[in-house]
């Protein structure tokens, strides 16, 4: 998912100066001009409001999510959508709900990860019409938190704001600000997995920015187009 292209002359003009200049650097380490300045950009393009994590994939940013919700919540539980895709690794993998196949050989993976079904207003879950999806899921939610998950026990729910790998879904309009708000009423994080649709991608920077929602975390990752941030 190249968005420049593969090879293009800009790119590889840009690798090579880097090249000839410093190769390689461990940012738990040490730290080098063009992270910094990325780094202030993203932060400046995203209100002074965020700091920056840098890592080498999307799976290492869900693994970094994974760690820095459950660190600052000091909570253990986490939610996540059947049909998401949020990487291979064992954390990442458990939150991964999209292909059986993926954790085939690999379990126990990680204690504590609860799914809901996702909003597809296309094939309804949970005997719901396309209309009332939301609502079904929102009260399947709650359901769970009554039943289950003590919800003052749990750290974050990991959203992709549109299902990639499920079946590019898009949920229904005003669900994604609701569920932001039955999450906060429980001190509940939102953590944002844009890997697929931010950037740009959507036609804002944020897929998450059409529902006028705002996540605590964001996961981007992928190639970024010109010009973002
Ligand atoms: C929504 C989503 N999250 C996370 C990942 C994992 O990212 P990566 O392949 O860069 O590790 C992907 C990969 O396609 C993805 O689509």
């Amino acid at each position: 998912m190249n968005t420049t292209g593969y090879a293009h002359p800009k790119v590889v003009e840009a690798v090579r100066a880097q090249a000839e200049r410093f190769a390689h650097v461990c940012f738990s380490d040490f730290t080098h001009e063009p992270t910094l300045s990325l780094a202030e950009r993203l932060v400046a393009r995203l209100g002074g409001k965020y700091r920056v994590f840098f890592g080498n994939s999307g799976t290492e940013g869900i693994e970094a999510a994974i760690k820095l919700v459950r660190h600052h919540t000091g909570r253990p539980y986490l939610l996540a959508f059947a049909g998401a895709f949020h990487g291979r690794s064992l954390g990442a993998l458990s939150l991964t709900a999209s292909r059986s196949a993926y954790r085939k050989g690999f379990g126990p993976l990680l204690p504590g990860v609860f799914h809901i079904p996702f909003p597809n207003p296309f094939r309804p879950p949970l005997g719901a019409s396309p209309k009332d999806v939301g609502d079904a899921v929102l009260e399947h939610l709650e359901h769970l938190f009554r039943t289950v998950v003590p919800p003052e026990e749990v750290a974050a729910f990991f959203v992709e704001p549109i299902q990639g790998e499920g079946g590019y879904v898009v949920p229904p309009p005003g669900f994604l600000p609701r569920l932001k708000a039955l999450l906060e009423r429980h001190g509940i994080l939102l953590v944002a997995d844009e890997v697929q649709t931010g950037a740009g991608r959507t036609g804002r920077f944020f897929a998450l920015e059409h529902e006028g929602v705002e996540a605590d975390v964001y996961v981007l990752a992928k190639g970024w187009p010109r010009g973002t941030p």
